[in-house]
């Protein structure tokens, strides 16, 4: 192994104590949010935000009688919950509630506003941070399928909302003929379907189509296919498979949030050419993104870039060619990674705050 040169380390600058106390009082709120991740995951997995669902107000005593819990842990985590303003709370009864939009964003799942989902993702970040730490050394890549199991789950929980609120309504509609075409009845495969919401969301509105999920990550393929098999659909199988060589032909071929995990974008897209019968539509919806750094520096940037740095990149740089496109590529990039392979025609057919939907076609 040859010697590592590390460079010594800078003399720090002069702060202004101005603007050091400024940061500092960013900070403390930024501490606040992280350690209040892991507090949401515990009322996520105890069952307390659920049990506070209807809006009731609540002692600790109740709420711990409710759940199972123990009173003084309860009463803790509640006041916790009140300083983040995740619950409300009435001083003078003693009283915490839920009110409709906590409610919506923390204890129903099927909400469009459930974010649940996205703190399972993040601990994630925490839970695999050293490993991620090993590949900014080493250079090589981190898969998906070596992260742990809660970025699986929690990304299924994160983005089925999100799907619920806009595919069926919005975005399919939005493809030039696809719901006559769906509503007929034609094949469709979902690549890089992960535990298949998007999947069944189609399948479960157009039943005279067939549905195929394809991902290279077996645990994955296994949960969509219970879940198939739960919600008693018979129009939807799923099949491990990568990108670049899943099988059949397809009037419509979907990528939801996947592309810019791949390490080959530019070979999949080849792939879906060939995959795509004459007349088909390659649907790719991404995270939402502007076409320079500068442009990406908010909040919702924020986040992606964090998600990226930690998973996206690591994983498309697990993976053969290694593009590392980012969950930040910006639309401008994806069209260049979709003419590359032959396509001629892509639009922006759709957008929400978190997505931008693409229609490609020959
Ligand atoms: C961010 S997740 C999105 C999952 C799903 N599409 C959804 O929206 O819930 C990315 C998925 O892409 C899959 N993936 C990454 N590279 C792939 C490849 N080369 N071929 C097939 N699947 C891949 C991962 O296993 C993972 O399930």
């Amino acid at each position: 192994m040859s010697a590592v040169h590390l460079e010594p380390a800078p003399v720090a600058q002069p702060a202004d104590p101005d603007k050091l106390n400024a940061f500092l009082g960013r900070m403390v709120g930024d501490l606040g949010a992280i350690a209040s991740g892991a507090l949401v995951l515990l009322g996520d997995r105890l069952g307390l935000f659920r049990a506070m669902r209807s809006g009731e107000p609540m002692t600790p005593d109740t709420l711990a009688q409710r759940t199972g819990t123990h009173e003084r842990y309860v009463r803790e985590w509640l006041s916790a919950q009140a300083a983040a303003g995740y619950v409300d709370y009435d001083d003078a009864a003693g009283t915490f509630r839920l009110n409709p939009e906590q409610a919506a964003v923390f204890a129903d799942d099927d909400s469009p506003a459930a974010m649940a989902g996205a703190f399972e993702v993040l601990s994630a970040l925490w839970l695999d941070e050293p490993k991620v730490a090993e590949a900014f050394r080493h250079g090589r890549g981190l898969g998906w399928h070596e992260h742990s199991p809660c970025l699986f789950r929690g990304t299924e929980r994160f983005f089925r909302p999100g799907y619920n609120a806009n595919l069926v309504s919005a975005w399919l509609p939005a493809l030039d003929g696809m719901v006559d075409k769906l509503q007929r009845g034609a094949t469709v495969a979902d690549v890089g379907c992960g535990h298949g919401a998007s999947t069944l969301v189609m399948a479960r509105a157009f039943a005279n189509s067939q549905f195929v999920g394809f991902d290279y990550h077996a645990p994955s393929v296994e949960a969509a296919t219970r879940a198939a098999r739960e919600a008693g659909l018979a129009n939807v199988r799923f099949e491990v498979a990568h990108a670049k060589n899943f099988p059949g032909r397809f009037d419509l071929v979907a990528f939801f949030d996947c592309l810019h995990d791949m390490g080959d974008p530019v070979g999949a897209a080849s792939h879906v050419r060939e995959a795509l019968k004459p007349d088909g539509t390659w649907m790719i919806v991404e995270p939402f993104a502007g076409d320079t750094l500068a442009g990406n520096l908010n909040p919702v940037g924020r986040v992606y870039y964090a998600a990226s740095t930690m998973v996206c990149t690591p994983c498309s740089l697990s993976q053969e060619v290694g593009l590392a496109l980012g969950a930040q590529a910006g639309e401008q990039r994806l069209r260049e990674v979709v003419t590359e392979s032959g396509f001629s025609r892509c639009r922006r057919a759709a957008e929400t705050p978190f997505n931008i939907v693409l229609e490609v076609r020959s």
